[in-house]
């Protein structure tokens, strides 16, 4: 399946003379893979530190330099939002978060942002102490307050050789920012608990018991939650990869753990998505020393944890509970089953072994009464969309 979340979207980028704007392209990229229309505006600080030829051959439209300039559909500062669902600034200035604040208009970036109706998404980079200057704070929250939403700066080195923060927010957050702003989604203002990831059961302080889940499909659900409008957690074993800034995560390590971790977080979720691949079984004793090979063979006793699900069904409510169930055999059988045994509103039925790793995954969705909708494969963040989507509907 191709990727298709910004299919037929428009969003217009604004730069800005950061030096952070070397990243800028990456986000064009991003946004044009996922089937986006991008157009770029420069500010008279970003014409000073790249040339517009990396934005118009990246965007394929012509990139917007001056207010006084006729494109051929009119004014450019008034017709490069129309139809666009969304405006970014990336990199953002102190110099033009002031401008906005203020309302000014004598450049073509603010003149563009004052003609556009949707959202702004703003995502800051500057030196330390400009960004943390009172004056930059108070136009920061003036435009919070007036619906401007922003993608905050991270800490770390700066280009000018200090540390601290105001690097430019990781360009993955920005664009997810972006897919949010777009989308308008079906869950916004639900909260949605996502577990995702591996398990790790010890057996002595450095060997454990684990299972193939990459935690992949996990981070790609709670991206997608928040990209369709929800509030995320996301609960994760160890293993899994980079989560973004806007998910709430909570890193746990054995089936114990998380069963904890989803009972503190339940109470103020709407929807439970349960894609963690939990272990079933742990040795009945942690050694507290490493178990040394000369003990020969040995004998490992298993016991059965803890069922998450059934052991928090009475906990449920009015909650959405969804499950996930990947088997080697008999898919749609053993999933409908494992769905009316844990009481779940919906069960996601994948085939081992695609449902582990980076690669597309396909599946189905199973309602209580048997009823199977497919989700064709594509990527896991697609895949995860198209999930949600059917599950709002
Ligand atoms: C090498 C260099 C790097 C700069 N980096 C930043 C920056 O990261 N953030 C910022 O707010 N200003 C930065 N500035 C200052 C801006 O370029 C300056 O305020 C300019 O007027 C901004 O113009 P603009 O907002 O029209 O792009 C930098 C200046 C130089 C010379």
């Amino acid at each position: 399946m191709k990727k298709d979340f910004l299919e037929g979207k428009k969003v217009v980028l604004g730069v800005t003379g950061s030096i952070a704007i070397y990243k800028a392209p990456e986000i064009i990229r991003q946004l044009r893979d996922l089937g986006c229309d991008v157009h770029v505006v420069m500010s008279p600080g970003a014409q000073q530190f790249m040339t517009p030829l990396v934005f118009q051959t990246l965007s394929g439209h012509r990139v917007l330099l001056s207010p006084f300039e006729m494109g051929e559909e009119g004014i450019d500062h008034i017709e490069v939002s129309r139809g666009a669902q969304a405006f970014i600034i990336a990199p953002a200035t102190a110099n033009i978060i002031g401008k906005l604040a203020a309302g000014l208009a004598d450049d073509i970036l603010t003149a563009s942002v004052l003609a556009h109706e949707g959202p702004v998404v703003v995502a800051p980079a500057m030196n330390v102490r400009m960004w943390k200057n009172a004056v930059v704070k108070r136009n920061v929250e003036e435009l919070k307050a007036k619906g401007f939403t922003f993608v905050d700066p991270g800490s770390g080195y700066l280009a000018c050789g200090e540390e601290g923060e105001g690097r430019l927010a990781h360009i993955d957050d920005i664009v997810l920012e972006i897919l949010r702003a777009v989308a308008s989604g079906p869950f916004k203002g639900k909260r949605i608990l996502v577990t995702g990831g591996a398990t790790r059961e010890y057996l002595d302080p450095v060997r454990f018991l684990t299972n193939g889940s990459t935690g992949i499909m996990g981070v790609e659900l709670a991206k997608a939650s928040y990209a369709l409008g929800a509030d995320v957690t996301l609960i994760t074993g160890p293993l899994h990869p980079r989560v973004p800034s806007q998910i709430n995560v909570k890193e746990i390590v054995s089936a114990v753990e998380m069963l904890e971790a989803v009972r503190d977080e339940l109470e103020s979720a709407d929807v439970l998505i349960m894609s963690a691949a939990v272990a079933d079984f742990r040795p009945d004793i942690i050694e507290e020393r490493k178990i040394k090979k000369d003990r020969g063979n040995f004998t490992l006793n298993l016991i059965r944890t803890e069922d998450i699900l059934k052991s928090i069904q009475h906990l449920k409510k009015n909650r959405l509970f969804v499950g996930f169930s990947a088997e080697t055999h008999d898919l749609f059988e053993n999933s409908l089953k494992k769905l009316r045994d844990k009481g779940l509103d919906f069960i996601v039925a994948n085939k081992i072994p695609e449902s582990f790793g980076s690669g597309e995954v396909s599946g189905f969705l199973i309602s209580p009464d048997g009823k199977k909708q497919e989700i064709s494969a594509s990527d896991k963040f697609h895949f995860a969309v198209h999930l949600l989507k059917k599950i709002s509907a």
